[in-house]
């Protein structure tokens, strides 16, 4: 697996030749790792409506073809502006998609579609890949206990910016629950009022939980062999 991290809370997986995105935040994206144009895909993910998460969601499914998995109000507008292929989920639900199995997860926070209209709950994504390798994505939420039930994933992506999203001490918190082999810190430092240092939270994370913190820069790939890989 092939998995690269193109800013904010965009990445882009490749898993047996299959490509997934999700939350394409791309053209309006100052630390974007590539234009949206550039991109191939045959699933995106979306976690919520917001624009630094749904961003070039409607232009890349339309050119690619792509699946557009999320939540139904987010798909049901996807629709309506003319995307082909839509997967409507809703919190809690699961399905098996050629790369693994991905499951809709609940997020602490809010949704507004693009033309202001309500996007629904917003949403997390856990990935069950076919070698039984587990990712939980996060996206934008506060902390809550329920976290619980990802505890022992392999990777977790954790937004530590603040101000919109769990802060590095809650994210700490998080880290502690969830008790990911790895975490992967983001959703900070894209735009001032949600700067962080994030080599000082990697030091703690190191320091006070036994998970691996692996910072990635914008266009930064890590290529994964399998689940037993450490
Ligand atoms: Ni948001
Ligand atoms: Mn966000």
């Amino acid at each position: 697996m092939k998995f690269r991290f193109l800013g904010h809370n965009a990445w882009h997986l490749t898993v047996d030749s299959v490509s997934v995105l999700i939350d394409p935040f791309l053209s309006t994206n100052p630390f974007a790792a590539c234009k949206p144009d550039s991109l191939q895909a045959d699933f995106i993910l979306v976690s919520h409506g917001h624009g630094d998460h749904f961003g070039d969601t409607i232009s890349i499914a339309k050119r690619t073809d792509a699946i557009v998995v999320a939540i139904a109000e987010v798909a049901g507008y996807c629709a309506k502006q003319g995307v082909k292929s839509t997967l409507a989920m809703n919190v809690g639900g699961s399905i098996s998609l050629p790369f693994g199995r991905v499951k809709m997860v609940p997020a602490i926070h809010s949704s507004t579609l693009p033309d202001g209209t309500p996007g629904g709950s917003p949403a997390g994504f856990l990935i069950t890949f076919k070698d039984g390798l587990r990712m939980y994505f996060a996206c934008d939420t506060a902390l809550f206990s329920d976290m619980k039930f990802f505890s022992g994933v392999d990777y977790a992506f954790l937004p530590i910016g603040d101000l919109f999203t769990m802060g590095p001490d809650d994210a700490l918190e998080a880290v502690k629950i969830i008790q990911p082999r790895v975490v992967v810190p983001c959703h900070y430092g894209t735009w001032p009022p949600i700067n962080q240092d994030v080599q000082a939270w990697k030091t703690r994370v190191e320091n006070e939980t036994l998970s691996k913190c692996v910072v990635m820069k914008s266009g930064e790939e890590l290529t994964i062999a399998n689940a037993k890989f450490r």
